[in-house]
């Protein structure tokens, strides 16, 4: 189990999260806000890249800088930026890491194919890496973190710069990883965690702000997300009066999905999505809309 506990980093003056206090168990957890909310700075502290201000975060009931290489030896992390030498193959790429690691040469020689088996690329084990398609490469990078066979996978932004099927076969590939691991894949795309993700956990104003399964996210406007058909002239009066959540128009009349505190007859009431929670929740905090439950 890793648990941070009350974790608040500064950057000089300023802060960029406070008062962080999470437990992770064993699944995949989906680390989902907006860029700048401070998913990297929490990943750089769990995986001892920085130090926290404030609090601690304890592996097993140790503190991880205190079990340093010992902690790090059960991490495998991806970096949101994650470098790798295009003229090299995986296997040369991931024998230099393993090397890097201080894993043995015919230990390292027998995970290397195994964790390339485990991401789909053993059939390109030898073929050079600057030909790979973005989804390729990402597969690369996870690999690297899996040398290990780490107890805790952490992934910054994974899904980055994947085309939609890579999305998906990404996404399988994780949910199959996390059978006896904690996988902590950071994003701002609601649609990579959605059906993974156990838990999904999300920060606002520097603090966490959710960590709950979808379901109970989702529940939280239950009774409050509902679509209809607007006419073109009255769009920009609805607009004003609710906060729309999707809009889409066909032939002179816009289909609009939307939040209101209650139905109205025209309204079709619908279950409401991960997309809608983090839509109302990071909405532009300056727009002022007429609905009565603005903290849900
Ligand atoms: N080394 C740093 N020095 C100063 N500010 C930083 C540093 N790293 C991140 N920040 C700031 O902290 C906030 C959170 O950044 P980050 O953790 O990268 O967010 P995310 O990964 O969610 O996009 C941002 O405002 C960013 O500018
Ligand atoms: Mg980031």
């Amino acid at each position: 189990m890793l648990v941070m506990n009350n974790v608040t980093k500064y950057f000089g003056d300023f802060c960029a999260l406070e008062d962080i206090s999470l437990e992770f168990h064993h699944g995949v957890y989906g680390l989902l806000a907006p860029n700048g909310a401070g998913k990297t700075t929490l990943i750089k502290m769990l995986t001892t890249l920085l130090y926290p201000t404030k609090g601690d975060i304890l592996y097993e009931g140790i503190d991880i800088f205190q079990l340093d290489e010992r902690y790090r030896e059960v991490l495998g992390y991806l970096p949101q930026q994650f470098g790798y030498y295009k003229n090299y193959t995986p296997v040369q790429y991931l024998l230099y890491l393993a090397a890097l690691k201080g894993i043995e040469k015919e230990v390292a020689k027998k995970r290397v194919y195994d964790v390339l088996e485990k991401v789909a690329l053993a059939d390109v084990a030898h073929k050079k890496m600057k030909k790979f398609s973005g989804g390729m490469i990402q597969r690369v990078g996870i690999a690297q973190a899996m040398l290990n066979d780490p107890k805790i996978l952490i992934l910054d932004e994974p899904t980055a710069g994947l085309d939609p099927k890579e999305r998906v076969r990404f996404r399988n590939m994780l949910s199959d990883l996390a059978r006896d691991r904690i996988v902590i894949l950071s994003t701002h795309i609601v649609s990579d965690v959605e059906s993974i993700a156990n838990e999904i956990i999300m920060i606002k104003n520097k603090q966490v702000l959710y960590k709950d399964t979808i379901g109970n996210i989702c529940q939280l406007l239950e009774g409050k997300v509902f679509e209809t058909e607007v006419d073109d002239q009255e769009m920009v009066q609805f607009r004003k009066n609710h906060f729309t959540l999707s809009e889409m128009q066909r032939k002179g009349k816009w289909k609009v999905r939307f939040i209101a505190s209650s139905p109205q007859t025209d309204w079709t009431i619908v279950s409401p999505r991960l997309e809608d929670v983090f839509l109302y929740a990071y909405q532009d905090e300056e727009q002022s809309h007429d609905v009565d439950n603005n903290e849900i």
